[in-house]
């Protein structure tokens, strides 16, 4: 069976480019404590898969507080490099650990609350594995948030990607309204 356009698209986000979308404008429309508040509370362990730079890092950070901790996963080391100096800036190194991981594998065994995929999704070359490694990764109710950039992201490939995720053993919990994106909030059922 051929795979769809969705499943397909490689195009990795390369991290010279990281802060066109990254930068001190962004806070203007991403509010992480707006965006997350309802999903995620203090004590929790999070994961941010395709952290990027790590904006979205740090505001999880923020949320789950000293007794929580978030794993940042990302296939680019240097991704990883800049968040780990925007942590340590930011006093919230020792709460993020960072992990990277390969383009078909997370390699990640920890079982986590809460799943942020933001502006990723569609650059993974295979979506339903991707959905099924992060799953195996949920605690049972756990909750996992996709952020999909409306400038890449056709409304038709969101649907279909969520008619995937709902293959892989999702619900839909919540279909948030998030600046620039199509997003949606799967329960791990
Ligand atoms: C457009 S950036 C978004 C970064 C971040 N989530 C944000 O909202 O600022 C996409 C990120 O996903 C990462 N990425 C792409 N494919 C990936 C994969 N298969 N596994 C993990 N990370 C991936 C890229 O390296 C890049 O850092």
């Amino acid at each position: 069976m051929s795979k769809s356009n969705h499943e397909t698209k490689r195009r990795v986000c390369p991290w010279r480019h990281v802060y066109t979308f990254d930068n001190i404008l962004r806070r203007l429309f991403h509010n992480t404590a707006t965006i997350f508040g309802p999903y995620v509370k203090a004590g929790m362990t999070v994961m941010d898969v395709g952290c990027g730079a790590g904006f979205t890092s740090i505001g999880l950070a923020r949320i789950v507080g000293r007794k929580g901790r978030v794993i940042s996963v990302d296939l680019q080391q240097e991704m990883l490099d800049i968040l780990r100096k925007r942590a340590e800036r930011a006093g919230l190194a020792d709460l993020i650990q960072l992990r990277r991981c390969e383009a078909d594998s997370l390699g990640i065994s920890d079982t986590v609350d809460f799943v942020n995929a933001f502006w990723m999704v569609h650059e993974v070359p295979d979506t339903r594995e991707f959905l099924r490694q992060v799953h195996a990764c949920l605690k049972p109710s756990g909750k996992f948030l996709v952020a999909e950039p409306k400038l890449h992201v056709s409304s038709d490939e969101f649907q279909k990607m969520v008619v995937t995720a709902r293959d892989v053993g999702y619900g839909v919990w919540d279909k948030p309204r998030i600046a620039f994106s199509r997003a949606v909030v799967f329960l791990r059922a």
